[in-house]
């Protein structure tokens, strides 16, 4: 297999324009659009309806989509699931209910931390899915169910594509799950498989936003600390948003839940902090806003990530505003991957910081 840059900068530059096209193609491998149904795996080892628990471990970018997945397998399947760091996991001991569904999440397949997690929830009696970028893994090999995200070979070091085909497949996950326990029906699958396939065109208009954010990208390289916001699925979008920033440009950043921002970070907030908000017009909105209020009141620089109608009812002055498109909220987290993406390639570039290799970070990491 070849991998070189074809027309771009970097590797990741390139990974973040793939991403229409492998979401495309894994939505193409586990939706079906004519029926307007998942197809899953055939021969699944449990019943959705009588599995008492989700467990999910995963590290860095990956645990972020399980994170998100979480939102959706409650929303959709109405079922409790647990989100772990894989290195915290593994040592905690923690009790597993035997019969309950494991998800590890990983690019490579060969995390030391994931690895040690899926073992564990096998020894306790645990179904364990992988959801995996390379499906020759040791992760892969050691699941009892492996769905493969299609994202091809990943070289940049931050990850990109493999995260929003990670986010593609989770989804169609707790959708199915949703249906097979009753709480979506057939109508609400159909839309929401529609909604899913409808992705890659909404992340190419996101794309169009490249020469807006990479103007953006020039104030944020002179920042010393950037904090990040976001509610319901946008909360793992701005904790990956801040991972984005920190691993590529070195910048201090981090992802907060709006809601918590009077618990802690408020007392950061001055007129040389900028603030990302990450808020999609949805059920949520305007519990954002307030917070966005609060920022903006103590002198915060709010950059804000959202679509038409989230920047009519903004009510705040933003230093920047990146219009995205109007998309269900269920793909909201997929779509939003993009512009986040590239404020951290391009605050990188202005930095001058190695892109592809960002100091002393690992593409895989096999040791503890
Ligand atoms: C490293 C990489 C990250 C990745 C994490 C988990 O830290 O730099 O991009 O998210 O490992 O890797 P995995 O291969 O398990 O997804």
């Amino acid at each position: 297999f070849l991998v070189d840059k074809g027309n771009h900068k970097h590797f990741m530059l390139k990974e973040i324009y793939e991403q229409p096209e492998v979401v495309a193609r894994t939505t193409a491998h586990y939706l079906d659009m004519a029926a307007g149904k998942v197809r899953l795996p055939a021969d699944l080892p449990f019943d959705w309806a009588n599995l008492p628990r989700i467990s999910i471990a995963a590290c860095g970018t990956a645990y972020l989509a399980g994170l998100t997945a979480k939102y959706w397998f409650e929303r959709f399947a109405r079922i409790q699931v647990d989100i772990d760091i894989a290195s915290e996991f593994r040592y905690r001991e923690t009790p597993m209910v035997p019969g309950g569904l494991m998800i590890v999440v990983s690019q490579s397949g060969e995390t030391a931390d994931t690895l040690a997690s899926l073992r564990y929830a096998k020894e306790n009696g645990q179904h364990v899915l992988a959801v995996v970028n390379v499906p020759t893994s040791t992760i892969a090999r050691e699941s009892h169910i492996v769905m493969p995200t299609l994202a091809g070979p990943e070289i940049g070091v931050a990850s990109t594509k493999a995260f929003t085909c990670q986010l593609a497949v989770l989804a169609s996950l707790a959708i199915a799950a949703g249906k097979a326990r009753g709480f979506v029906n057939a109508e609400e699958e159909d839309k929401l498989v529609r909604a899913m396939m409808e992705a890659p065109r909404y992340m190419n208009e996101a794309l169009k936003q490249e020469e807006h954010i990479a103007g953006i990208a020039k104030m944020l390289s002179k920042a010393r600390d950037v904090l990040y916001l976001g509610r319901g699925t946008s909360y793992p979008i701005a904790m990956e948003g801040a991972l984005k920033l920190k691993e590529l440009s070195y910048i201090h950043a981090e992802g907060y839940a709006a809601g918590e921002l009077k618990h802690g970070p408020i007392a950061l907030i001055d007129e040389t902090m900028p603030v990302i908000v990450i808020a999609p017009f949805d059920k949520v909105y305007e519990k954002t806003v307030s917070n966005m209020q609060e920022v903006a009141a103590r002198g915060g620089q709010i950059l804000l990530v959202t679509d038409e109608k989230g920047a009519e009812h903004a009510e705040v002055e933003t230093v920047a505003t990146i219009v995205m498109p109007d998309v269900p909220a269920t793909i909201a987290p997929i779509v939003y991957s993009v512009p986040i993406q590239l404020i951290a390639y391009h605050t990188a570039v202005e930095m001058g910081t190695d892109v592809d290799q960002p100091r002393n970070l690992a593409k895989s990491v096999t040791v503890e």
